[in-house]
């Protein structure tokens, strides 16, 4: 990638966060009326149940392809993922249309409100795992330091997803797309961790991070 194209991104990046810092920040000081107009409007909990269930499961968990498992996912990182889905900077018609109408109050409340669902672990598989894929998988995840920023258990933190036991082929999707580009991210991070990491080994990954056989994930922090 040439450089200039890389400082815009850095500079976009950082523009990003300080819009978002303020929404956050303004989350910490909610005006005087808030709670009154909050008892007024249905809650995240009903909101999600009515605009996000029927995609991403009551749980959080749903079978639909290509969409997310959301439960045990942190509250940072899904408002940087919604944020980014507002301004246009993540690409996908369904999300985009769904955070197109978000106030920072929603990305907040939604935000919140995901990290409040417990993780669900992947349902048994019907075959089980191909032993030597994971084998290779579990060492490219050692040697590209995926557990380094995600964690030996691979459930994240603050703005680092929770990605063991994602779908497997949104995962794919993701790691092609932080590779050529498609997904810029919030930050450089993934950028530059699979930039030198060959397709068929970011496959590999995939099917190793979806059946990822660690302990069965904690439930995020409230
Ligand atoms: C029509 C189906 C659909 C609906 C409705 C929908 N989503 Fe999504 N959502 C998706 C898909 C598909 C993706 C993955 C997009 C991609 O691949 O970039 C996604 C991604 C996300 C992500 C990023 C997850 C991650 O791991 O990066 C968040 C957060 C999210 N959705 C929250 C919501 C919330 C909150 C609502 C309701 C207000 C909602 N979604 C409604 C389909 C949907
Ligand atoms: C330097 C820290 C760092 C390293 C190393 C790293 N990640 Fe990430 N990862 C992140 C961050 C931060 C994000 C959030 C993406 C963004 O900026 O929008 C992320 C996002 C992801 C996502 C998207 C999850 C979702 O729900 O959409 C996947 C999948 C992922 N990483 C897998 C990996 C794998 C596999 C490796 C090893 C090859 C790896 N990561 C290495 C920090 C890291």
């Amino acid at each position: 990638m040439k450089r200039a194209g890389v400082i815009a991104k850095a500079i976009a990046a950082g523009f990003m966060a300080l819009a978002l810092s303020s929404a956050i920040a303004q989350g910490a000081k909610p005006a005087p009326s808030a709670a009154s107009a909050a008892s007024a409007q249905p809650s995240y909990a009903q909101r999600y149940a009515s605009l996000c269930a029927s995609c991403h499961g009551a749980s959080g968990r749903s079978d639909m392809a290509g969409t997310p498992v959301l439960a045990g996912q942190h509250s940072f990182y899904a408002i940087t993922q919604l944020f980014l889905f507002r301004e246009g900077r993540r690409d996908n018609p369904a999300m985009t249309a769904v955070a197109k109408t978000m106030t920072d109050a929603d990305l907040r409340g939604f935000s919140e409100f995901i990290a409040t669902l417990p993780a669900v672990p992947a349902p048994a598989a019907a075959t089980p795992p191909d032993a030597a894929r994971m084998t290779r998988g579990q060492a490219l995840a050692q040697e590209h330091r995926c557990v380094i920023c995600h964690g030996a258990d691979l459930s994240g933190g603050q703005q680092v997803p929770r990605i063991g036991q994602q779908h497997e082929d949104y995962l794919q999707l993701s790691l092609q797309g932080f590779r050529t580009g498609k997904r810029p991210g919030y930050t450089q991070a993934m950028g530059e961790a699979v930039s030198r990491i060959a397709p068929d080994d970011l496959d590999t990954l995939a099917y190793y991070v979806a059946r990822f056989p660690g302990a069965p994930a904690k439930p995020p922090p409230k």
